[in-house]
């Protein structure tokens, strides 16, 4: 059976990773998770004091970063590894959630990233989350979905989140980096967060994760018997 991309856009904290692992996981596809990626390069940015501003330290840092996604059956998910160690846990903590927007908006880092993406789904067969996955990642994705969710839903989703991983964040902090992120991710001038034309929207509000999934299967199960 011929393989499609679905590509999952939206806002901070709307449900997008999980939906999208679950998806994959019922169609057999690979999942890639983008925002990870941009986390990383924040990382690496941090921990050696690369210069947001200063294009040749950019560069020279891009050219030494290496991110891998290996598969953890322990976890049951892919982790990301870079240049070689897993740091899947560090890049979801609050400081790098706090910068990782303003590393994003530098067109060099959007450059590289895009096109290790394009390379990852090149085979198809892959639900990819992110910001401009439908917009300039592939344009050509079969499936677009938009996803967005009131503030308050997404705080409550990624507070919980963090609790699970016993990391204690007070509600309007959350709230306020969301805010700050989804105002960064769909102002900045290289391809920003925005719906594309032919992407379908999914308000997850008042949805359940099955009923989210279902919505994304659905569409796909469309395209899949157009093929
Ligand atoms: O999906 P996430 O919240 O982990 O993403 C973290 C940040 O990465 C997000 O605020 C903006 C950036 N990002 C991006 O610019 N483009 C993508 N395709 C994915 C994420």
């Amino acid at each position: 059976m011929k393989k499609i991309v679905i590509a999952l856009d939206g806002y901070s904290s709307c449900g997008k990773s999980t939906t999208a692992k679950l998806v994959a996981a019922e169609l057999g596809y690979a999942y890639i998770d983008t925002g990870a990626m941009y986390r990383a390069v924040t990382l690496y940015f941090l921990e050696h004091h690369v210069s947001l501003t200063n294009p040749k330290e950019i560069k020279q840092a891009l050219d030494n970063i290496e991110i891998e996604f290996h598969y953890n059956p322990k976890s049951n998910r892919n982790e990301l590894y870079l240049n070689g160690l897993n740091v899947e846990d560090e890049i979801r903590k609050m400081y790098i959630s706090d910068m990782v927007s303003e590393v994003s908006v530098i067109p060099e880092v959007r450059r590289a990233m895009v096109a290790q993406q394009q390379k990852m789904g090149r085979k198809r067969g892959v639900v990819m989350d992110g910001r401009d996955i439908g917009t300039a990642v592939f344009p050509d994705a079969e499936v677009k979905i938009f996803m967005t969710a009131d503030v308050e839903t997404r705080t409550k989703r990624r507070q919980d989140e963090l609790l699970a991983k016993k990391q204690l964040v007070n509600f309007n902090e959350i709230r306020e980096n969301l805010l700050k992120r989804d105002l960064i991710d769909s102002t900045r001038t290289e391809s920003p967060l925005r719906q594309a034309e032919d992407a379908h929207l999914l308000d997850t509000s008042h949805m359940t994760i099955d009923e989210q999934v279902e919505f994304v299967i659905e569409r796909a199960t469309a395209k899949l018997l157009q093929h």
